[in-house]
């Protein structure tokens, strides 16, 4: 039997119910991703216990093939091969980003022949984005394109990578370089499985839902993330699968209407999801920065945060705020001494970058929301790398 809180505890646990209830509005009963022709709306199904629907999602097709890792597999391939019964067949790729290769995809496309999938059958990828999208772009391109059913089983995946169609393949030169759009036919995100997810991992997602939570408080807190975070952070760092579903739910929700506005990032709407991860994405690409994606895009939240502020776009209290919910959820606000990377290196990194064409392309919150920034003043990047431990002394930055 459980004991019972102790009185602070009791408070406290009193005060986030209350908070719960009167301020978070509910969440979404369903997640449809509403694209327009020749695309297909599809649901994203966030319910504990939803990968046993697997069997019925995939009807009468012939054959599937299941794609994904040693470490998902051990713990959830079992259920899903047993609701598909004879008809699938598990392929497992190599764990780390190294998979997502178009070797990768040979043997996958390869497999799937041997195991006789036609281009009515469908492919499920179940696991981390890593699986999604080397197993999705494997489905866009197999037959010309087959059914592929997301079923992520990280909170990185489940918030952002499964929704919205996007798969890639790395190559030597660069991330994500080979790539195509395919929407699934479904996503099926299980918050059950989570519980085998290592903490780490779970710190990645945080990252993601500090980002949807700051793009609300600038946007209108639509999908109730901004309220959910502010009154249930410290359940979202235990775990707690109830609080996990219901921000998984929101944020969803809110990746699904940013899709169904923008479907292949044409029209600048999808861009509002990179806040954060122009100097995340810096960080994780300099090469002695050894934290997670979820620790380099928090730090990325701050230093936007603070771009935005010292170029007169947001106040100061509302940087205080987006960085009290990275603090919230336990992630770091700024590089420790010692570990930060010179400012010069990072602003070479941030040019480089695939979506900056040459110059330094930010999405910063203002008072019509996230917008893009290009090439901002020295002064006002000096004062946002300082916010965040990066010293710029002697960098011309
Ligand atoms: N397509 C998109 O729109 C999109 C968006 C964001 C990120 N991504 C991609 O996602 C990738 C990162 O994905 P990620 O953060 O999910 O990491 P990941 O896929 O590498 O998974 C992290 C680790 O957790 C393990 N794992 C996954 N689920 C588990 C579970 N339930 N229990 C135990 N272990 C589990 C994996 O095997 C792996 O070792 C990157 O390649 C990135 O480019 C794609």
């Amino acid at each position: 039997m459980n004991e019972p809180h102790p009185p602070h505890r009791q408070d406290r646990q009193d005060r986030q119910d209350r908070q719960h209830t009167q301020e978070v509005p509910p969440a979404p009963e369903r997640v449809v991703v509403a694209l327009a022709a020749p695309e297909r709306p599809y649901e994203v199904r966030v319910e504990r216990g939803v990968l046993a629907t697997v069997g019925e999602v995939l009807g009468e097709r012939a054959r599937v093939a299941v794609v994904s890792q040693r470490p998902v597999a051990d713990h959830h391939a079992r259920a899903v091969l047993e609701r598909l019964g004879g008809r699938a067949r598990l392929f497992l790729v190599d764990d780390g980003e190294g998979a997502k290769s178009l070797a990768t995809v040979e043997d996958l496309c390869r497999g799937f022949v041997h195991h006789g999938l036609a281009r009515s059958d469908a492919v499920v990828a179940l696991g981390g984005g890593v699986v999604g999208d080397v197993a999705g772009f494997a489905a866009a391109v197999y037959h010309r394109g087959v059914d592929v059913v997301q079923c992520p089983t990280t909170l990185l995946a489940m918030v952002d990578a499964a929704i919205g169609g996007k798969t890639a393949v790395n190559l030597p030169e660069g991330k994500n370089l080979v790539g195509a759009f395919h929407q699934p036919l479904v996503v099926l995100a299980d918050p059950d499985t989570l519980a085998t997810l290592p903490a780490a991992e779970v710190r990645c997602g945080l990252g993601e839902v500090a980002k949807y939570a700051c793009i609300a408080a600038a946007e209108g807190d639509r999908f109730g993330i901004a309220a959910l975070v502010a009154a249930r952070a410290d359940d979202l760092r235990r775990g707690d699968p109830e609080v996990l579903t219901d921000v998984v739910r929101r944020a969803a929700a809110h990746k699904a209407a940013v899709v169904a506005a923008d479907p292949r990032e044409t029209r600048g709407r999808r861009e509002v999801l990179n806040l954060g991860h122009t100097v995340g994405h810096a960080l994780e690409a300099y090469g002695h920065f050894t934290r997670t994606h979820g620790e380099a895009v928090a730090i990325g939240l701050v230093f936007a945060l603070e771009l935005a502020a010292a170029l007169g776009r947001i106040g100061a209290a509302e940087a205080d705020a987006g960085r009290a919910v990275v603090a919230a959820l336990g992630l770091p606000e700024r590089l420790p001494p010692g570990e930060a990377p010179p400012a010069g290196e990072l602003v070479e990194l941030m040019r480089r970058d695939k979506k900056a064409a040459g110059g330094l392309t930010f999405v910063l919150p203002g008072p019509d929301g996230i917008g893009r920034v290009d090439d901002p003043p020295p002064e006002a990047l000096a004062a946002a790398f300082t916010a965040v431990g990066v010293d710029v002394a002697g960098t011309g930055v």
